[in-house]
């Protein structure tokens, strides 16, 4: 299992060195939620930001686009050092362009499904696709609890995707803790986003640890 730390939850104040400890613990991604105010009911950060902190770890950045029309801000995110844009099929971009526009930059594209969205949306895009995010919350807030259900959409997504010869990676977004990660490996998933999971822990190394042998 490989784990994204989410810095969501990490001290903005400090937030390059939140980076550093968490590629210090044995983060595999940095998982980076940008939302709007709009798409989502929260606001943390852009581009820029994203930029100036792309040097503090080799680490790929993950970044988890929470925004209305996510078309318009593809190059920047890509400008900003992006290894990875995922991004929300109910936003109002048109989703095969908004792929090409990723795929034009050389980043690594994914799409996002809020709970209520089913898997199939995703499946004309699925050949393109390096990684499909599953949310197990409602997108907007750390520390929210995880929703089992999602693992259906998991396990339908992964059977197609073998099925397909492809692949693709399945990461699973909000609640991974201790105590629900174990359920998200058994259904195929293959990185799991956690926030609070790490950075509420005073041993980030540990968490990241604990979470990982819970996948065994
Ligand atoms: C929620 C974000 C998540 C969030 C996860 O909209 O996409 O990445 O930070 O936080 P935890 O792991 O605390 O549920
Ligand atoms: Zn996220």
């Amino acid at each position: 299992m490989l784990i994204a730390p989410s810095l969501l939850s990490c001290d903005f104040s400090i937030f390059r060195d939140e980076i550093i400890r968490a590629d210090k613990a044995g983060a595999d991604l940095m998982h980076l939620d940008v939302m709007d105010g709009h798409f989502v009911p929260n606001l943390t950060f852009g581009a820029p930001v994203i930029k100036k902190l792309r040097n503090a770890t080799e680490k790929p950045f993950d970044v988890h686009l929470m925004i209305s029309e996510p078309h318009r801000y593809i190059g920047d995110f890509a400008d900003a050092g992006a290894d990875i844009i995922s991004f929300h099929t109910e936003s109002d971009s048109d989703i095969g362009e908004t792929l090409s526009l990723i795929e034009e930059r050389g980043v690594k594209p994914a799409l996002a499904i809020k709970p209520g969205t089913s898997p199939d949306v995703v499946l004309p895009y699925l050949d393109r696709l390096y990684m499909v995010l599953v949310m197990t919350v409602e997108p907007g807030f750390g520390g929210q609890s995880f929703m089992p259900d999602m693992m259906e959409k998991v396990t339908f997504l992964r059977k197609e995707i073998e099925e397909r010869g492809l692949d693709t990676l399945i990461e699973v977004d909000g609640g991974i803790a201790k105590s629900t990660i174990a359920t998200a490996a058994k259904a195929g998933v293959d990185i799991c986003v956690a926030g609070t999971a790490v950075f509420g822990e005073p041993d980030a190394k540990e968490a990241i640890d604990t979470l990982k042998s819970l996948c065994e």
